[in-house]
């Protein structure tokens, strides 16, 4: 397992959340949202954090967004270097100079993307490659504008089930070396190819991911996770994670979950 280093995350309270519109499976305008109680279960998720010894900054909200809570999808941070976003829906197009202005402010070298990509909600930077969920939001020609940006190869996996629309749904880096992840959320070309990367991935089953228990963060020891994947949990118990469960029913009205709401300045 991966020495547990001290993460740095990026959160954007929901103070102005909401569910107005529906991009995704998840979300009916017509059912009612308790922002009081999203504030209560972010505030968790953010001492959570802290409490393990994380550190979380906060970018500000801007009233009439209300999904940028989930700033997973702002951009995508390795090192000192970013990739912005560009979303596909244009509701949400707003939120990316928000992240970019952010990022430039603290001296991060911002890339402003050609192709769609939705940050870190599809883009996940395993220690050796970045994966680039495709197929409902980021495009499948973002990839050679990812791999010139950071240098790294970069592997392109496709969704194909609308619940799982952005990779962050369907799968976790745990650490280094291991994965877990929702293989139906995948086309059979990109099982195999995730089988062939990772033989040993935790597999997850459909009552979990459907709780968005992928939609998790991890240190490489504490997975912080949805509660509800209690399967999940012990799923990786046995492999000497320690799940941390919380709480954010609320986001999922939205479609998101914990790693959606958590944006990771990646060391
Ligand atoms: N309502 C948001 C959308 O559909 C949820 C985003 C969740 N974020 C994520 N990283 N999966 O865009």
């Amino acid at each position: 397992m991966t020495s547990i280093d001290s993460r740095h995350y990026l959160m954007c309270p929901p103070t102005y959340f909401d569910v107005t519109y529906a991009i995704n499976p998840w979300m009916d305008p017509a059912r009612s949202v308790d922002r009081e109680l999203a504030i209560t279960q972010w505030t968790t998720l953010r001492e959570t954090y802290e409490s393990l010894g994380h550190r979380v900054d906060v970018i500000d909200p801007i009233p009439g967004l209300p999904d940028m809570v989930f700033t997973a999808n702002g951009a995508f941070v390795v090192g000192r270097r970013a990739l912005g976003a560009r979303f596909r829906e244009p509701v949400r197009a707003a939120e990316a100079p928000a992240h970019r202005a952010w990022l430039a402010d603290r001296g991060y070298e911002v890339h402003l993307p050609q192709a769609v990509n939705e940050g870190e909600g599809d883009l996940a930077w395993t220690g050796k490659h970045i994966l680039v969920g495709t197929g409902f939001r980021s495009a499948s020609d973002a990839q050679a504008e990812i791999a010139g940006v950071f240098g790294v190869p970069v592997i392109a996996l496709e969704l194909v089930d609308p619940h799982f629309y952005h990779l962050d749904t369907a799968l976790t880096v745990l650490d280094e070396h291991t994965i877990a992840y929702y293989p139906p959320a995948f086309s059979q070309a990109s099982q195999r190819q995730l089988d062939a990367l990772y033989p040993e991935a935790v597999i997850v089953g459909e009552g979990d991911a459907m709780v968005l228990g992928l939609n998790a963060t991890s240190d490489g020891r504490h997975v912080v996770m949805a509660a509800q994947a209690e399967k999940m949990a012990e799923q990786i118990s046995s492999l000497g994670f320690v799940p941390v469960p919380v709480d954010v029913s609320e986001l999922l009205k939205a479609g998101g979950g914990v790693k959606c709401a958590t944006l990771e300045l990646h060391k």
